[in-house]
């Protein structure tokens, strides 16, 4: 696998390494052109507006009060490439276009495909192209999404670029805070690794349009990306940093946890200096305010205790659930 990534890296940064470093600065709801038809793709969360990201919010609302044609999608077909491991983007993702008719393929493991032989990821996108009404692409490497979305001439939906993005579990994070209250204004503890950790960094970037004010607590080295941190506090975003969550709990109305992105650690030295260095615990939330509401995308590994998963609030369940009908939006949008 290692071999195999390290030759992808290499693809991609001969490729084009200035595309990809355009990722964080790409605005827009993206659109390519091929052969005169748009085609609509989804890599950053900034390819958003406020109204937009809402408008797919109360669809999402209305396909899980089961207001929606199951058979939207009949006919279409979904192919799902996923060079990182994956458990609920993937299902839910495969669940959703099951739900609305349409059928998924994908190529299984990294090593079952081509790109083993040595194919770049440009030719996979292309051909895959051919055979797919839409894309969903997780990739070890910042700006892959982007880059497929060049090679593409069907819709491409970013699942996890490196480091980067993940839109698809920003719009369920959003989704899920607003079941519980106004997303206008919370107050939001971001936790872990927001170095790497790309829901963190989507997720920061979509709170700005909703005038979110965020707490960010890391272990050291982990922190915000000082680039997205200057952007969103151009935008107006109060950001402040903590050393501990207590220093926050009883102000915020969110507490955002990640896992500390082992995979992404230049060593296991480096890694197992910040591991296990914060975890959430009933006797923590005791301080939090009554309707204080504890989110993580998962997998967790031992940043939350067991002991909270009955706590009322606990919602990191029912947040990966969300992402059902909210990927259901998100095919809706890009394929019909
Ligand atoms: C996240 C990811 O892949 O970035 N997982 C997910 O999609 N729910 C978070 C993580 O792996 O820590």
């Amino acid at each position: 696998m290692d071999g195999i990534l390290s030759f992808l890296s290499a693809e991609l940064r001969a490729d084009d390494t200035r595309k990809i470093g355009n990722i964080a600065r790409a605005n827009l709801y993206s659109r390519g052109i091929h052969g005169g038809m748009v085609t609509r793709h989804i890599i950053s969360i900034g390819d958003f507006d406020r109204r937009q990201i809402d408008r797919l919010l109360d669809n999402a609302k209305r396909i899980d009060a089961q207001k929606y044609d199951k058979n939207a999608l009949v006919g279409k077909i979904l192919a799902t490439l996923f060079f990182e491991p994956s458990t609920r983007t993937r299902m839910s993702f495969e669940a959703a276009m099951a739900r609305l008719g349409g059928t998924s393929i994908s190529v299984g493991s990294v090593e079952a495909c081509s790109i083993a032989k040595g194919e770049t990821l440009a030719d996979t996108i292309r051909v895959v192209s051919g055979y797919a009404d839409a894309i969903v692409i997780r990739h070890p490497k910042e700006g892959a999404a982007r880059l497929a979305a060049q090679f593409a001439s069907v819709p491409v939906i970013n699942a996890g670029d490196g480091a980067g993005q993940h839109p698809s579990q920003t719009l369920l994070d959003l989704y899920t805070i607003r079941q519980s209250m106004k997303l206008d204004g919370i107050s939001i503890a971001l936790i872990g690794d927001l170095r790497y950790g790309r829901t963190a960094h989507s997720l920061a970037s979509a709170l700005s349009l909703y005038h979110a004010k965020l707490h960010t607590i890391s272990p050291k080295g982990l922190e915000l990306p000082t680039s997205l941190n200057t952007e969103l506090s151009e935008k107006g975003m109060e950001i402040t940093e903590h050393e501990d969550l207590r220093d926050v709990i009883k102000e915020v109305d969110v507490i955002y946890v990640t896992r500390i992105q082992r995979e992404r650690f230049p060593d296991s030295a480096s890694y197992f200096n910040v591991a296990s260095s914060y975890r959430i615990t009933p006797e923590l939330l005791a301080g939090a305010k009554k309707h204080a509401i504890v989110l993580h995308p998962l997998p967790r590994v031992d940043e939350i205790d067991p002991r909270v998963d009955i706590l009322p609030h606990a919602k990191y369940f029912e947040q990966s659930k969300n992402g059902v009908p909210v990927r259901m939006a998100m095919l809706l949008q890009v394929m019909q």
